[in-house]
């Protein structure tokens, strides 16, 4: 038997302990079904109870204990809610929020993988007929960029005062993102062509290709790691002549997303770029109760990946058993893949909670229905 891959469940505040429950009741499902040799443990932190408990988010040693495992599975950090509770315990997204960037940071999850496909039964935000064919996984540079937290204000709260946030781009953080892009189109249309489905995409030369990759940049204005960027790309395609390049400034990228997002395959962008496209194509694939979300470190086995829905806490209906828990499903989903890199029966098993989940979806398409129901509903579907 395998060896016993290990998950760190970390159910947060808000909706997140909902949701989490439900993934955990579809992994003893599969567990029993496929004899897995899963285990996970749960943990009260981070969250705001533990701060309201202990004066911190989570202990002093926290990621050293994260780190005994294979993967996290994190619910949703944030405002805890109920919003009718204004004596509510609530700390500043700044504090509550930054275990997440902690755990992206301490464990080189340098990938932030975001796919946005709008399957059957999913809300179709956009009128035209073929906003169906929307298929999009979006790589977002997760270990630098805007994100490095370094900067500082100066006179603080005078009129002088002066902010700065510094941006930080390392070419071997470039680099590996970007041949990460390439690969994932390669396996996109692998995957794509075994269930008898294709797609096009015209090169420069007029050719067409099965994949293509786009890389997001604002290099008309912040030229530096815009260049390197696209130096970056140019010398990464040519190993990848299989796969069709393109070029979005951000800006018109945004626009684009709206106008044509079916004309988009795997999209590579900075760290915030990609924060903030991520949310956009969330809602053209159904918007955040169906939106998965990964923190990769595909390179050091040691370091575990986390897994977490792109949703928040959703204050305003936590405790109300009324989350959908479908994004957490497709986030457990794509773990469950993740992990058949090692043991190629936990990807079976991710294909059967992807595909359990994704026929939920189309059958009960607008349906309202609470958290429990449609973790139960699915789960009836894995032991059918
Ligand atoms: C996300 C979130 C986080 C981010 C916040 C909560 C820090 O928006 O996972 O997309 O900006 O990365
Ligand atoms: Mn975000």
């Amino acid at each position: 038997m395998a060896q016993t891959t290990r998950i760190a469940v970390t159910p947060g505040d808000g909706i997140g302990p909902e949701v989490v429950g439900e993934a955990i009741r579809c992994l003893e499902t599969l567990r029993t079904k496929h004899n897995l040799s899963l285990e996970w443990n749960e943990f009260p932190w981070p969250s705001h109870a533990w701060h309201q408990a202990h004066g911190e988010s989570m202990p002093a040693d926290a990621l050293a204990q994260l780190k005994a495992y294979d993967a996290i599975l994190l619910g949703a950090l944030g405002d805890p809610g109920p919003l009718e509770d204004p004596n509510r315990y609530l700390l500043t997204d700044s504090v509550s929020l930054a275990p997440l960037l902690e755990m992206r940071k301490g464990f080189d999850q340098w990938v932030c993988e975001r796919p946005a496909r709008l399957l059957p039964g999913a809300r179709q935000y956009l009128a035209d007929e073929r906003a169906k064919d929307i298929d999009m996984l979006v790589i977002r540079e997760n270990s630098e960029g805007e994100y490095v937290s370094q900067g500082g204000r100066l006179r603080q709260g005078t009129e002088d005062e002066i902010a700065t946030q510094m941006e930080v781009f390392t070419r071997k953080a470039t680099n590996r993102i970007i041949r990460y892009g390439f690969e994932q189109a390669r396996t996109q249309a692998a995957e794509r062509a075994k269930e008898g489905r294709t797609r096009e995409f015209r090169t420069l030369d007029g050719s067409t290709c099965e994949s293509q990759v786009c890389l997001i940049t604002k290099r008309n204005a912040l030229r530096y790691w815009g260049d390197m960027y696209t130096e970056a790309f140019e010398e990464i395609s040519k190993e990848y002549p299989d796969v069709a390049t393109h070029h979005e400034l951000v800006d018109a990228a945004c626009m684009k997303f709206v106008q044509a997002p079916w004309a988009f395959d795997v999209v590579v962008a900075s760290n915030l770029q990609g924060d903030i496209l991520t949310d956009l194509a969330a809602v053209l694939s159904g918007g955040m109760g169906v939106a998965p979300s990964c923190n990769l470190n595909p390179t050091d086995p040691d370091m575990p990946s986390m897994f977490e829905p792109t949703h928040g806490s959703a204050p305003d209906i936590a405790g109300k058993g009324l989350a959908d828990p479908t994004a957490m499903l497709f986030t457990a989903a794509r773990m469950l893949e993740w992990f058949g890199r090692k043991d190629p029966v936990m990807a079976v098993a991710g294909k059967e909670l992807f595909d359990a989940v994704a026929a939920d979806l189309a059958e009960n398409a607008g349906a309202r229905r609470g958290t429990k129901e449609i973790g139960e509903a699915i789960c009836q579907r894995l032991s059918a």
